[in-house]
């Protein structure tokens, strides 16, 4: 089995990002620039925030942190959104999730000018991903995607089934794989036989936040799973896949952590830097 190693993977890209940003930087003597906007104290939010302010400076970006507290009012945040949206300086604009219950978090998106979002939750973006058009792409997904490709070049014709239908995974994640000529089947908590799904797939995505929902009777011999849960137990935290049972049967598996998770930072300053090379295109 081979077990899909993450951080070995995202450090790569970061290293190929790198070199593109200073490529970027003898070419238009400037560099992609990231501003994040983070609302409140959550832990979990900040934790993520200093890691992609961390790997944006690593790889030679601009990267600027807006924090405000929990009680900003939704008109400042996006009078600020708005300034962003006309700096030059700034490439990409990504504003931490969850945001408090007073801010409309789908009027942020929408704030967000399409051109400059890098999480790819506008519904520009959305709309463009699933006409096949050319879009900035959600982080998670993305990673997996690379992650899947590092193992299976080739994925026309096969089977991937995708548990979870969110926003944020499972449905950008069916945009991909139907892009490569995947046959996709979008499972979820409510459908009927789920196991007997997970069974036909070459490809497994489990993005649906159940604690090791997928058994390893419900995987095909020699299938790639890719696990996007994180879920806290009392035994830790643990994926929404079985690893040690599916381990035995699946040709590759992403343990967590160490799986996707890395690759979803990597990949929103790959995001950023996209969005730098359109509006210079423009
Ligand atoms: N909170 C947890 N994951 C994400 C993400 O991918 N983007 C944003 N903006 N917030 C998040």
């Amino acid at each position: 089995m081979i077990l899909i190693d993450g951080k070995k993977a995202a450090a790569e890209l970061r290293e190929e990002l790198k070199k593109e940003v200073a490529e970027l930087k003898n070419k238009y003597n400037k560099v992609p620039g990231l501003t994040v906007i983070l609302i409140g104290e959550l832990a979990p939010s900040k934790i993520y925030v200093k890691n992609k302010e961390k790997s944006a400076n690593e790889v030679g970006l601009k990267s600027e942190v807006i924090r405000y507290p929990e009680t900003v009012e939704e008109i400042t945040v996006l009078e600020k959104i708005d300034e962003l949206n006309n700096d030059d300086t700034v490439s990409g604009i990504l504003v931490q999730l969850p945001l408090p219950k007073h801010i409309d978090k789908q009027k942020v998106i929408e704030a967000i000018s399409p051109g400059k979002d890098v999480d790819g939750f506008h519904p520009m973006n959305v709309g463009n991903l699933s006409s096949g058009y050319e879009s900035s792409v959600p982080c998670t997904p993305l990673g997996c995607y690379l992650l899947i490709k590092k193992i299976e070049t080739n994925l026309s014709g096969k089977k991937a089934v995708v548990v979870g239908r969110s926003n944020l995974n499972g449905k950008p994640m069916t945009q991909l794989l139907l892009k490569e000529n995947c046959t996709v089947t979008i499972t979820h908590s409510k459908t009927a036989d789920l196991k007997g799904e997970c069974l036909k797939g070459d490809i497994i995505v489990a993005a649906v936040g159940i604690p090791e929902l997928v058994k390893g009777d419900w995987v095909k011999k020699d299938a790639i799973v890719i696990d996007v849960g994180i879920n806290k137990t009392e035994k830790g935290i643990v994926g929404d896949v079985a690893f040690d049972e599916v381990s035995k049967v699946a040709k590759a598996l992403t343990p967590v952590p160490g799986g996707v998770g890395p690759m979803t930072i990597a990949c929103l300053l790959k995001n950023t830097i996209e969005c730098f090379k359109r509006s210079q295109k423009n």
